[in-house]
C-alpha cells in the first residue's frame, strides 16, 4: 500500500556512529528515486526545534559513505523532552511540508521518536545508529562493526608494549550500559578478562585469575572493561589490582571517544546503505514507529518500544570462550 507521502526528513541524534553518513546518504538518494523531496535536519532534535533544515539533494550526499561522523551534525536535546520542545519541532515540520521523518540513533533517539510520534500522530521510522550495538531488533548497529575494530587495534597496539615490559594493561572501553564492544574487541585481541555491566564483576576471582596466569607463566596481560562495569572502569580496577599485588605493574589506557570516529568499514557501510533503502521502503509503505534493523542476514521491522526496553542480551558463553582461550 502506497500512501500520500511527498517530503521526507532525515536527522541523526545522540552520539554519532561511523556508518551515519552512508545511512544519510542511501535514504537521500532512496527518497529521490522514489520520486521524493527529502530535507535534512541539521543538530538533531535541537535543529527540529530551531528549524534548521533544508533540502537535500543527489549531490547533497556525494563523497561521503566513506566518512566518519555525520554531515548532519548531531547533538542530545534536552528541550526535546519536554512538551513544549517537541511542539516547536512538530510546528516546523508542519510548516515545510515534511510528511514522515527518518530517524538516526540509539535508545535516547527512539525514545523521544516514540513520544512524539504518539503525541502529534505524526509517521517515523528509525535507523540503529550507535557504536554500542545494545538495541533489539538488529544483529548489529551501525557502527559497531567499526568500533570493534578501532578498539581491536589499538588493544594489539598495546599488546606490544604489554608484553616487552611485562606490564598487565587495564583497558577501558566505551558501554555506558552495554558490554558489547567489550565482549567482540576482548575475544578478538585474546584480552585476558573481558569486564562488562551484564556480569557483577567480583574482584576476588579476577584476583584469582590473575594469580593463575601467573602460574601459567605469563608476564603481560590485558584487561579490557566496559566504561559502565559496575568495578567502577578502568582506573578504580587497576587500584585494586595493585594494593592486592604488590609485584604487578599496571598501566591504563582509556581509549574514550577515538572509539566514535574514523572511516567506516565494508560492513558499516553496506548494513547502513541497506537500512537506508529499507526505511525509505517502510516509509512509503506506511509503516510507522519501528526501527529498521538487519536479523540473519533479512531486513527486520522492530516497534520503537521493543527496540529501546529490550536491549540484545549478552551470551555468557562468550565470556567462558575468551577466558578458555586467552
Ligand atoms: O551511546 C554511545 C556512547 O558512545 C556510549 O558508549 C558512551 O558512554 C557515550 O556515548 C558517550 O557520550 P558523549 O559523547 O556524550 O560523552
Amino acid at each position: 500500500m502506497m500512501n500520500d507521502i511527498k517530503k521526507i526528513g532525515v536527522l541523526t541524534s545522540g552520539g554519532d556512529s561511523p556508518g551515519m553518513n552512508a545511512a544519510i546518504r542511501a535514504v537521500v538518494r532512496s527518497s529521490i528515486y522514489e520520486n521524493k523531496e527529502v530535507f535534512g535536519i541539521c543538530r538533531g532534535y535541537r535543529g527540529l526545534i530551531n528549524g534548521e533544515i533544508e533540502q537535500m539533494h543527489s549531490h547533497s550526499v556525494s563523497n561521503i559513505i566513506q566518512r566518519g561522523g555525520t554531515i548532519l551534525k548531531s547533538a542530545r536535546s534536552m528541550e526535546f523532552m519536554e512538551y513544549e520542545g517537541r511542539q516547536k519541532a512538530h510546528e516546523n515540520l508542519i510548516k515545510h511540508g515534511i510528511d514522515a521523518l527518518i530517524v538516526i540513533g540509539g535508545d535516547g533517539t527512539f525514545t523521544g521518536a516514540n513520544i512524539f510520534m504518539d503525541e502529534f500522530d505524526y509517521p517515523i521510522i528509525g535507523l540503529p545508529g550507535t557504536i554500542d550495538n545494545d538495541l533489539y531488533g538488529t544483529d548489529f548497529t551501525i557502527g559497531y562493526d567499526t568500533a570493534i575494530n578501532t578498539v581491536m587495534e589499538a588493544v594489539d597496539k598495546i599488546r606490544d608494549t604489554a608484553d616487552s615490559h611485562e606490564r598487565l594493561f587495564i583497558i577501558e572501553v566505551m558501554g555506558r550500559d552495554a558490554g558489547f564492544i567489550a565482549l567482540r574487541s576482548g575475544i578478538a585481541t585474546g584480552a585476558e578478562k573481558i569486564l562488562i555491566p551484564e556480569s557483577t564483576t567480583y574482584i576476588e576471582n579476577l584476583f584469582r585469575l590473575l594469580q593463575q596466569d601467573r602460574k601459567k607463566n605469563k608476564t603481560s596481560g590485558i584487561i579490557i572493561v566496559a566504561e559502565g562495569d559496575d568495578s567502577g572502569g578502568a582506573i578504580e580496577v587497576a587500584k585494586k589490582i595493585n594494593e592486592k599485588f604488590e609485584d604487578f605493574e599496571t598501566r591504563i589506557s582509556i581509549l574514550g571517544h577515538i572509539q566514535r570516529g574514523g572511516s567506516p568499514t565494508a560492513m558499516d557501510r553496506f548494513r547502513a546503505s541497506i537500512m537506508g533503502y529499507a526505511a525509505v521502503q517502510a516509509i512509503l509503505e506506511g509503516q510507522r514507529g519501528i526501527m529498521v534493523g538487519i536479523v540473519d542476514k533479512d531486513i527486520a521491522y522492530t516497534p520503537f518500544e521493543k527496540s529501546i526496553k529490550h536491549h540484545q542480551s549478552i551470551n555468557p558463553v562468550l565470556l567462558e570462550i575468551s577466558r578458555i582461550l586467552s
